[in-house]
């Protein structure tokens, strides 16, 4: 069971995607807790401002430390509290990735908060906060869809949340290769057949063809993670018949765009 809390400006944004697949199943069976609250019900005065201008001058708006602060303290008492991390939503963060993600499942509790405008008064990064993530290296107008990513992401980490026959450990991102390709019925759709392998009921071939086909697309796609990934000897075995395929049939650049590559298809068998 893990519980977040959302603090946001926006709190509507969060009314359907919660509510939706498998976040709402394990929601409803008291895996995860998810509560947002409205940051502007915490601002002191008549407007209700949580933004003001920057001190020193500038364009934009910067959001106030008092109204995120007093949220903070309504959800109660967190700095010392075992298993809370308090996160800030922003591109200033550490990039988040699957890793984060298992790491953050561990915890108890997570508070997100999501960041708007230029930037937050620097007083809550000092004081509030205990981690700052960003999802990607570009720039969204607010941190809510960030948060939802996090959410999503670490929920996938609970015990029970997945189906008996899914794990997040034993994805193939996990282990630091991307997904073979998949097909479904019909076996051929006009001239698009599947490959003849996976219709063979060979179990050992099917499982040397997709670790193949997934080291090929990693290859290709993201030689940056194969570079990471720790390999068999085996694997090893099926890099080299790998690049021996791209010597004899085109040269490997050429078919990074080919659309015969995207389907997993060349060179094979
Ligand atoms: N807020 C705006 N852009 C963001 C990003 N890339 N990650 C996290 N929070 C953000």
């Amino acid at each position: 069971m893990i519980r977040f809390d959302i603090l946001t400006l926006f709190p509507g944004m969060f009314e359907s995607p919660f509510q939706s697949s498998l976040l709402q199943k394990a929601r409803e069976k008291n895996l995860v807790e998810i509560h947002i609250h409205d940051i502007r019900a915490f601002a002191a005065d008549k407007h209700r401002m949580a933004d003001d201008y920057p001190y020193g001058g500038g364009g934009g708006m910067v959001m106030k430390v008092e109204p995120i602060a007093k949220a903070l303290e309504s959800i109660g008492p967190l700095e010392s509290a075992d298993g809370v991390l308090r996160v800030l939503l922003t591109p200033q963060g550490e990039l988040f990735s699957q890793e984060k993600a298992r790491e953050l499942s561990r915890r108890r509790r997570l508070v997100l908060v999501c960041g708007h405008y230029e930037g937050v008064d620097e007083r809550i990064r000092e004081h509030l906060i205990d981690s700052e993530i960003s999802i990607g290296d570009y720039v969204l107008t607010g941190g809510e869809l960030a948060a939802m990513v996090v959410v999503d992401a670490v929920s996938r980490y609970i015990p029970g949340v997945l189906g008996n026959e899914e794990s997040a450990a034993s994805d193939s991102f996990s282990e630091g290769l991307l997904e073979y390709p998949q097909y479904t019925r019909p076996a051929v759709f006009g001239e698009w057949v599947v490959p003849e392998v996976l219709l063979s009921g060979n179990h050992a071939r099917i499982e040397r063809w997709r670790r193949k086909e997934s080291l090929r697309r990693t290859l290709r796609r993201r030689p940056d993670l194969l570079a990471r990934s720790r390999l068999s000897e085996e694997d090893k075995i099926l890099l080299k018949e790998i690049e021996a395929e791209g010597k004899t049939v085109q040269s490997p650049e050429s078919r990074v765009t080919s659309s015969q590559e995207e389907d997993g298809k060349a060179g094979l068998d």
